[in-house]
């Protein structure tokens, strides 16, 4: 197997991590629609199926390199907020913790001298950079407008294009 037992397992808990992290986002998104915010339902319901593609990414790389998948149980997220701020800090929260895995991971390609693995996880750490940029930039804007005003998000959302309309499906 060219890539080691450490780093499979690490991979595999990636996968669970990511397909935790759609789960999350699939929490948002339901509260969002139980509070009228469809544009931010729908946002979140695409982050949710990023997530998923993450996970399918990780898989197929261990099937590629010839390891052994092995899912594990995942957590249940937060599905309880008490407000959209909540809610958005949230979603920045759980792409830092991301961020901090797959740095963890490339750490451990790098010790390791697994350099396909590096080259691999290299789109993850990219990914990141994205996200986290996305999910400050909207907790940012949602902090802004503030409660009252939580309709102009949508309406930005909708104009700026960082979230999908509305009746979109992921
Ligand atoms: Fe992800
Ligand atoms: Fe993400």
């Amino acid at each position: 197997m060219p890539i080691s037992k450490k780093m499979q397992d690490g991979i595999n808990q990636q996968i669970v991590n990511e397909l935790f992290s759609s789960n999350a986002y699939l929490a948002i998104a339901g509260y969002m629609d139980s509070q009228g915010l469809k544009v931010l339902a729908a946002h979140y319901l695409e982050q949710s199926a990023e997530e998923r593609t993450h996970a399918m990414k990780l898989l197929h790389y261990l099937l590629d390199v010839g390891a052994s998948l092995s899912i594990g149980a995942i957590p249940e997220p937060q599905n309880k907020f008490k407000s959209v701020e909540e809610a958005v800090k949230s979603a920045l929260d759980q792409e830092e913790i991301v961020t901090t895995q797959i740095n963890d991971l490339m750490g451990l390609a790098h010790t390791q001298k697994d350099y396909a693995t590096v080259s691999f996880l290299q789109w993850f750490v990219d990914e990141q950079v994205e996200e986290i940029s996305t999910a400050s930039e909207l907790l940012q804007l949602v902090r802004l407008a503030g409660s009252e005003r939580i309709l102009l998000v949508e309406d930005r959302l909708m104009k700026t294009g960082t979230a999908p309309l509305a009746t979109k499906e992921p």
